[in-house]
């Protein structure tokens, strides 16, 4: 093959912010991973049952309260009683999966607390090992029966990764416990109930040009009730509402009953991330839609109305002056210069009408009060496909600035698409590749690895979203991390345990692209004399994991499986499976002359003169056809 380059003239640039990150509170990414608080349930509020919590000795007795609690807002303690002059008994914390702690680091404790009837109670504050080894031990007095902080250092006598929190009575009568909180002082940049040094250094490694939070599917909720709303996750610690997590539910790989949104870490501390990665923040906000792989349910479009309001607030959080309403609550925690926020997403993976209409509402506002702000709207689940294809005149029509597409599929269907935005309309919207990942058996499968070939298969499709540059501006993988004991969804970016973290061979292949992409293409042509390898036929069966049998040969691909049309005769048959776990309605689409698309229910379809034969076969499980 001979390949030209011109190196005088033409080309265009390529955009300044191509590789980010994208994070979503998933597979314990925020609890029990970029926080470094290490009790899990720490305000009590998720009590029946009293997740994380579990009684230690007979002498104790353990139970939830609400009576007279520190705030409304955090209605749940814990009461430690006894009856005994020297009681032995108390309860531990296990933590996200354990509590890693280190030999020699300083775990500062804290709690607000009572005694009731004023007496001065004693309380043994240790850390233990698996094995129950005491690792470290201090005690500390609660005296009054008004709430007051309590606080003591523990530093570990050696690591562990699977340690306990234990709080013993050591005096008889009862105390109260709320916010009680285990954190080391060496968190990233120091600062008080942070974050995870090593987690944000890695993150931080990659130089991310933006940084998209909360989510993904969190952004939506499993129903409206549980959709991520940004104002009741900033403010007091004490005061953010816990929430069941849209992952703590049977869509994830593995359910995981106890995965809650504390909120320790919110939206101020994305915006302060953000800020410290040196990342543009890009929010995402609910558009007035659930998560339509759960519930779907709908705020009519006339009620519309407080979600677009939540919008604005938060374009005036994070870029008002201190003497508005929300700006003055990001100065009182902190911050009073604005964050600069330029991005927005309205909606996460929406698709439909009802979607369009919602965005093209929320537009009409933001647009007019904020035009520096740009907005990201949605193009629907992956595979970035036929609905895509679907979607795009709407998109345009409604001049959306920039789509958000989500591509999760097979390694062959990333290389093959490093030319998928060669041919986009330069006219047309800005493309985020918001969300990818290759994946080395198929969508939604425990099975997932990150291997090699997957890092070198979002490598090949990287040079292609390089090429384009000026029409693909951003790009990030998903999700960015996953606990090792705690995922529900992989392949992930960077896996973590208690103690210690690394980046899988993907992470590298971002930060190849994130530190060394070009600024400016040059024309190029490449001339190659070898006969065309490429395939020629192509069916879109509306599913990330589609294969299509013929005569004993399995075309694998994610979504639209391609082949070679030469090799099939008339009225052959193709049996098409479709092993998704997603409720796809079963498509045949079908490339025509014009480069567009026909669509028609799945049945009995013949090859002839050019024109495409199928016969649907139900493939046994898994719901295929
Ligand atoms: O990244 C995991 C999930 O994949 C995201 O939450 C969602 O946007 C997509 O379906």
């Amino acid at each position: 093959a001979t390949v030209r380059v011109d190196c005088r003239d033409g080309g265009h640039s390529i955009s300044d912010r191509l590789v980010g990150a994208f994070f979503e509170d998933i597979n314990f990414g925020a609890d029990g991973g970029f926080s470094a608080e290490q009790v899990i349930n720490r305000s009590l509020e998720i009590s029946r049952p009293l997740v994380g919590w579990m009684k230690i000795g007979a002498d104790v007795s353990m139970t939830a309260e609400n009576e007279s609690p520190i705030k409304a807002a955090n209605p749940t303690f814990l009461r430690l009683a006894t009856e005994s002059e020297s009681p032995t008994g108390g309860v531990e914390n296990r933590g996200f999966r354990g509590m890693g702690v280190r030999d020699g680091e300083t775990y500062r404790f804290t709690a607000q607390g009572r005694s009731t009837a004023g007496a001065k109670m004693k309380l043994a504050v240790r850390l233990v090992a698996e094995n129950d080894e005491v690792l470290a031990e201090q005690f500390v007095t609660l005296g009054g029966s008004a709430w007051h902080t309590t606080e003591v250092d523990l530093v570990p006598k050696r690591t562990e990764s699977k340690a306990r929190l234990q709080l013993l009575l050591r005096s008889k009568g009862i105390v109260d416990l709320d916010l009680i909180s285990l954190c080391t002082t060496d968190t990233w940049m120091g600062r008080p109930h942070g974050l995870r040094k090593d987690l944000v250094q890695l993150l931080a490694d990659m130089k991310p040009a933006f940084f998209r939070f909360p989510g993904g599917c969190i952004v939506e909720g499993s129903q409206l009730k549980y959709r991520y709303q940004w104002k009741t996750t900033i403010g007091p610690r004490d005061e953010r509402r816990l929430i069941v997590n849209r992952w703590n539910n049977e869509f994830a790989h593995r359910p995981t009953p106890d995965y809650y949104q504390s909120f320790e870490i919110g939206f101020f501390e994305y915006f302060q991330l953000a800020e410290d990665l040196g990342a543009e923040p890009m929010p995402i906000i609910n558009c007035g839609m659930a998560c339509q792989f759960n519930s779907g349910e709908l705020v009519p479009l006339e009620e519309l109305e407080p979600y677009i309001q939540d919008a604005l607030d938060l374009i005036e959080f994070a870029n008002g002056p201190i003497e508005s309403e929300w700006g003055s609550r990001r100065a009182a925690m902190g911050h009073p210069e604005p964050f600069g926020m330029r991005l927005l997403g309205v909606g996460n993976e929406q698709w439909g009408p009802e979607y369009f209409e919602r965005y093209r509402r929320f537009a009409e506002v933001l647009q007019s009060r904020y035009p520096d702000v740009e907005l990201i709207s949605t193009s629907g689940p992956f595979p970035a496909g036929e609905r895509f294809d679907f979607a795009w005149p709407l998109l345009r029509n409604l001049k959306v600035p920039i789509v958000d597409e989500h591509c999760y599929a097979t390694p062959d269907w990333f290389m093959r698409e490093a030319t998928r935005y060669d041919h986009y309309d330069r006219k047309g919207p800005r493309i985020f590749m918001g969300e990818y990942a290759s994946q080395s058996v198929q969508l939604v499968c425990p099975q997932n690895r990150n291997t090699l070939r997957c890092a070198l298969a979002e490598a090949a499709f990287l040079t292609g979203i390089e090429r384009n540059g000026d029409i693909v501006d951003m790009s990030a993988y998903a999700p960015l991390m996953a606990h090792e004991e705690a995922w529900q969804w992989r392949p992930n970016l960077l896996w973590f345990d208690n103690l210690t973290s690394y980046g899988s061979p993907s992470y590298y292949t971002q930060l190849l692209f994130s530190h060394h992409h070009g600024d400016q293409t040059r024309p190029t042509t490449v001339t190659d004399t070898r006969p065309s390898r490429q395939p020629r036929g192509r069916i879109g069966v509306g599913s990330t994991d589609a294969s299509v049998e013929y005569k004993g040969i399995k075309f694998e691909s994610g979504g639209d499986v391609l082949f070679d049309q030469r090799d099939i005769k008339d009225d052959d048959v193709l049996k098409v499976g479709i092993g998704s776990r997603w409720n796809v309605t079963p498509e045949v689409t079908r490339q025509t002359s014009r480069g567009g698309y026909t669509r028609a229910m799945m049945g009995d379809y013949r090859w002839s003169d050019g024109t495409l034969t199928l016969q649907a076969r139900k493939v046994a499980g898994r719901g295929g056809l």
